[in-house]
């Protein structure tokens, strides 16, 4: 797309040309690109509950998560706090979306957007299958590749009220072997994308670009002995 065209402004925006000719915007959200999540959290009756969140990232074993204060994910979390972070491929990406409308809410509360329904069985609705954790009561989606089982340790308010923050404290990570560096805890990064939320539109990643100083990953197939999980 030609830079141009974003110098025009919609209307009722104000375009301030500074040196660099960036326009001044009021974008309706900043969601500027986050892997998606499956969220999977046990309800009161013990069932269990599946939704997409994009809100979420590392810090070393924990992983913060933001959540809308109303919905039955921060519910859940705040009474049971064992969850399991599901991360689906690029090519699932319609199945989260047919979780996109759905609450297991009820009453669906009057914050959650026009046409949002309440649906108990989540999994089934999206067409995923659930298999057994081993240390969380909620279940794993079988469909994604990467499965986090955590505990929230921490569900306190966000700054605005609407949202809560959750930190998820990893305890065993599941990965399928095909994203998996053959011998070692390495997942291939050229094997693995994430299911990325930019700006309400669903990507996978391009070709890679480089990569840290910092990673260990071994450069070529079958060239890493097994070894401990690094830090
Ligand atoms: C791709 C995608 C990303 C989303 N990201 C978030 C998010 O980060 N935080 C959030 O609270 N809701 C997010 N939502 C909306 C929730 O999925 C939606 O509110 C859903 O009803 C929550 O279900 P629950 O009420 O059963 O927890 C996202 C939805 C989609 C489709």
């Amino acid at each position: 797309m030609n830079i141009a065209q974003h110098d025009i402004p919609p209307s009722g925006t104000v375009a301030e040309h500074g040196p660099t000719g960036h326009v001044t915007i009021e974008p309706s959200i900043l969601y500027f690109g986050t892997p998606v999540v499956l969220l999977s959290t046990e309800n009161r009756d013990g069932s269990f509950n599946l939704a997409p969140i994009s809100s979420a990232w590392a810090l070393g074993r924990v992983v913060v998560l933001g959540l809308g204060a109303d919905g039955q994910s921060a519910h859940n979390l705040a009474h049971r706090p064992e969850l399991v972070i599901n991360l689906p491929a690029p090519d699932q990406w319609r199945a989260v979306e047919r979780l996109a409308p759905l609450t297991g809410r009820h009453p669906v509360p009057a914050s959650k957007p026009p046409g949002c329904r309440f649906e108990p069985d989540k999994f089934a609705a999206a067409g995923l299958r659930a298999e057994p954790s081993h240390l969380v009561r909620p279940p794993r989606v079988v469909e994604c590749p990467l499965q986090l089982e955590a505990r929230a340790d921490q569900v306190r308010p966000d700054a605005s009220g609407d949202f809560v923050v959750v930190e998820a404290v990893v305890r065993r990570v599941h990965a399928d072997p095909r994203i998996v560096v053959p011998g070692t805890h390495h997942i291939d990064p050229a094997a693995w994308s994430p299911l990325v939320y930019n700006f309400r539109h669903y990507f996978g990643l391009g070709p890679e670009l480089g990569h840290s100083h910092r990673s260990q990953t071994p450069r070529g197939a079958g060239d890493a002995a097994p070894g401990p999980v690094p830090r």
